[in-house]
């Protein structure tokens, strides 16, 4: 099988590259990525010499490139996305760009070549829970309220739209909030830990009491793994880790696993429109493909924190540049 991976210097989608070729020797894998600043090619170096896999630089908003490569590939596993909810909200034209016109591009193509497409989403277009509400899951109504979410949100209704068009075979899965290896420091775990090792004070938005449930991004992988291979075509899958906890209840236990003290938390200004709470009900995928998360999140933070100390160059070089000045706009220093 030759999966055309997009998005694939990302996080999410560089994990799931590593997973793929490790897992299934005779596949595939051309990843497409436009390197922006949250693409990294030093995410997959070990692959660089391997004949299954290789390499395009370019967008996916890029019809010509995008026709060639869809036409050779079996599927598209699509994870290309401006992903990070306050860089949305300093400046959203960049997310309608590759969010929906990318996606759009995307699905026009596979539709001329009938080619299965799986759409990676989130858990965000289903909006915000009120503590005492039940988790969302594949019925929940769309709600989003950040510009990224309700990018995705229109993402994944042009997905649905060309499956009750045109007939695509596609898929789509909404999933909670990942963590783990090549993670990008601007989202709160990974800042949090580089910030730790670097000895600088952790920003706690508001009062710290938001609620997400963190998934571990191998099972995460996994999850895309049995949904590509068995999953229904035309439907939908929420995947989640059962790992809901308050964001203050995170940095205490990074700080607990470094011996740090609470001195080292600062709490800042409130996100704007912030989500109180997002949770996932992942019983359809549990019960139609028999998935589940596999690890917990005490077991999972601290293999991320394991990975960050063993990897202090990729971090620190991701921490310079343009990473820099988004800093200073986001929390003035
Ligand atoms: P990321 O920001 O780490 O990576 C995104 C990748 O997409 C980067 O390599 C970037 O260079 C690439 N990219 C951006 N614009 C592009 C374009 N126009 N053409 C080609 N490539 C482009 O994101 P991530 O956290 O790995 O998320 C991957 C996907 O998963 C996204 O669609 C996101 O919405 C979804 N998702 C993420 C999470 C999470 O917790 N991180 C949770 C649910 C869903
Ligand atoms: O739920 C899935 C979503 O999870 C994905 O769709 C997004 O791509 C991904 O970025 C993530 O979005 P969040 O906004 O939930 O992730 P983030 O790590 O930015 O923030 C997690 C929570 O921590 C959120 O309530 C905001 C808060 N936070 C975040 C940062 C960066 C802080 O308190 N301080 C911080 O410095």
């Amino acid at each position: 099988m030759k999966i055309l991976v997009t998005g694939g210097a990302g996080f999410i989608g560089s994990n799931f590259i590593h997973h793929i070729l490790r897992t299934y020797t005779e596949y595939g894998v051309v990843n497409l990525d436009a390197l922006t600043y949250a693409g990294n090619l030093e995410n997959l170096k070990e692959w660089e010499a391997d004949e299954r896999y290789r390499f395009v630089k370019g967008s996916v908003t890029d019809g010509k490139l995008v026709n060639s490569l869809v036409a050779e590939a079996d599927i598209v596993v699509h994870f290309a996305a401006e992903s990070h909810v306050d860089r949305s909200i300093m400046s959203p034209q960049a997310f309608i760009d590759t969010n929906i016109f990318g996606t759009y591009t995307l699905l026009e193509t596979a539709r001329k070549y009938n080619k299965r497409l799986h759409h990676v989403s989130t858990d965000e277009v289903f909006g915000a829970l009120k503590l005492d509400d039940k988790p969302f899951n594949e019925n929940t109504p769309y709600d989003p309220r950040s510009p990224y979410s309700a990018s995705k949100a229109g993402s994944d209704h042009l997905v649905r739209a060309y499956f009750h068009t045109y007939g695509l075979p596609m898929t789509i899965s909404n999933c909670s909030n990942n963590y783990g290896p090549y993670h990008f420091p601007e989202k709160l775990i990974p800042l949090a830990i580089t910030n730790i090792l670097e000895d600088k004070k952790i920003p706690v938005y508001g009062d710290g009491k938001q609620v997400r449930d963190w998934l571990y991004v191998e099972d995460h992988c996994k999850a895309i793994d049995l949904i590509i291979h068995s999953g229904k075509i035309g439907e939908t899958y929420c995947i989640g880790g059962n790992a809901e906890q308050e964001n203050i209840w995170i940095v205490k236990k990074l700080l607990e696993i470094f011996g740090r003290d609470e001195s080292m938390i600062e709490y800042v200004k409130d996100r704007a429109g912030h989500d109180r709470r997002y949770a996932i009900d992942f019983s359809k995928i549990g019960s139609e493909l028999g998935w589940r998360p596999t690890v917990t999140l005490e077991e999972g933070l601290r293999k991320t924190v394991n990975w960050f100390q063993e990897n202090m160059d990729w971090w620190k070089h991701v921490k310079s540049g343009d990473y820099t000045e988004y800093y200073k706009k986001q929390y003035g220093k």
